[in-house]
């Protein structure tokens, strides 16, 4: 196991529904370490850069506009195998799937307003990162 980085985003759906701070709790009780947050409300050029890798997906325009309905709420977790272990507690990215106990089967609406993202690689979580946190912004290793 190695120590690692992941972009952790509670969505608008969740932070609109108050349970940013269940799936806080979640984070830290899972022994993840909160290594930078804060909110943003993107605007539509913001969404569709950050899933610029689901252009030309049938969900991509209407996945960008739920994504600027609100302020998201975007953390770096920082632990051994982080981006696995983040995405297995968030569950399957649609909630009818995911597993008992995870985030998106407990918080998710539809596989669309899923409440949170991880980075699904550490290829991605080294492009995620810094499209949204400057290294000012994130506590030194
Ligand atoms: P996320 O893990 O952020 O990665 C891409 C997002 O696209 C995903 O969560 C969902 O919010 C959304 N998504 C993926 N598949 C679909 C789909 N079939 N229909 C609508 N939205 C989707």
């Amino acid at each position: 196991m190695s120590v690692q980085r992941t972009l952790a985003i509670v969505k608008p759906d969740a932070v609109a529904k108050r349970v940013a701070g269940k799936i806080i709790t979640r984070i830290e009780d899972a022994g993840f370490t909160i290594v930078a947050a804060k909110l943003l409300h993107m605007s539509l050029a913001e969404a569709r850069g950050f899933y610029n890798v689901h252009r030309g997906r049938p969900f991509y325009q209407s996945l960008c506009a739920f994504m600027t309905e609100g302020p998201c709420l975007l953390m770096v977790l920082e632990g051994d195998d982080v981006i696995a272990r983040w995405r297995d507690l968030m569950g399957a990215t649609d909630p009818a799937k995911a597993a008992a106990g995870t985030i998106r089967r407990e918080f998710a609406s539809s596989i669309e307003a899923n409440a949170v993202h991880g980075s699904d690689s550490p290829e991605s979580a080294a492009v995620e990162i810094p499209y949204f946190f400057s290294s000012l912004e994130l506590c030194p290793r």
